[in-house]
């Protein structure tokens, strides 16, 4: 891919069995990627999508195991992703895990799992990203962050806080990459249908993987930094990251 906001020929997905991923990756192949490379914990799930992504009409797709608990093996993951694709233009970072609130906060193996999957994990796969773009002189990581880490709720602090870490991390290693041919695009969707939030009440403005998908294509094509998605959330929270912080707990979300 020479123009990196346009169609690219090959895709890593890291936590390619996300719904919103999994969205994002057939609008990609609709519009003309062949080569898809999934990473994902179950190995089952990857080929469901791995067939999807067949018949929506990708030449190659081939998946690598993964779990993202493990972050010492987070560098090795995305040395093997590359070493197999080759270059690799579209590099998006799905992988995320959101518990009961309270019984993640209760319970320090979760507070662990948690900060490990929605912070470390993706941190040291992405600082591997930027070494693999910086060689092959360019490419672009999308990273799913969130608005949960834009202001972080007492509602799902732990989830948010890992989150807001990554979401500070992918757009300084994007600044960070300046000048070489590589860049970074966070997003940050609302409330999205997914298996994520299968059972938890949907809020005003909650979305689907589709339109998130679309939001992030769009977003790729005019050369965003950040995404939000839907749109109106960024004025939203352009409000409420500045509301004094009595009046945001007691917010009822
Ligand atoms: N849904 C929302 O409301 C929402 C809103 C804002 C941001 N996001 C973010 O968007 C991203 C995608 O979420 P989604 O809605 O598409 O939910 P999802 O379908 O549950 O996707 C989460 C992904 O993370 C993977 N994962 C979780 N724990 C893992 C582990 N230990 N090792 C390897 N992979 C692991 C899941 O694998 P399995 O399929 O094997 O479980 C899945 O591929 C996440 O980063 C999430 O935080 C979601």
């Amino acid at each position: 891919m020479n123009d990196p906001f346009g169609t690219p020929d090959s895709v890593l997905v890291l936590g390619g069995t996300s719904d919103i991923a999994r969205a994002l990756v057939r609008r990609l192949v609709a519009r003309g990627t062949k080569k898809v490379m999934l990473t994902g914990r179950d190995r089952a799930r990857l080929d469901v999508v791995a067939a999807e992504l067949r018949s929506d009409g990708a030449d190659a797709v081939t998946s690598l195991e993964f779990d993202a608990t493990d972050v010492a093996g987070a560098a090795s993951i995305v040395d093997s992703a590359f070493a197999e694709a080759g270059r690799v233009d579209l590099i998006i970072v799905a992988v995320g895990l959101l518990v009961d609130d309270a019984q993640e906060e209760r319970d320090p193996a979760k507070v662990a799992e948690s900060i490990a999957v929605n912070f470390a994990w993706p941190a040291v796969a992405l600082a591997r990203v930027a070494e693999h773009l910086r060689s092959q002189g360019g490419g672009h990581a999308v990273v799913l962050s969130t608005v949960a880490a834009v202001r972080v709720r007492r509602a799902n602090y732990v989830y948010g806080s890992a989150k807001a870490g990554l979401d500070e991390y992918a757009r300084n290693l994007h600044q960070a990459l300046a000048g070489s041919g590589a860049g970074i695009t966070v997003v940050r969707p609302g409330f999205v249908h997914s298996k994520m939030t299968v059972g938890r009440p949907p809020p005003p403005m909650s979305t689907t993987p589709d339109a998130v998908a679309e939001d992030v294509v769009r977003g790729l094509e005019r050369g965003a930094e950040v995404v939000w998605s839907p749109a109106r959330l960024r004025l939203i929270f352009a409000v409420l990251r500045l509301l004094p912080e009595v009046l945001w707990r007691r917010l009822p979300m």
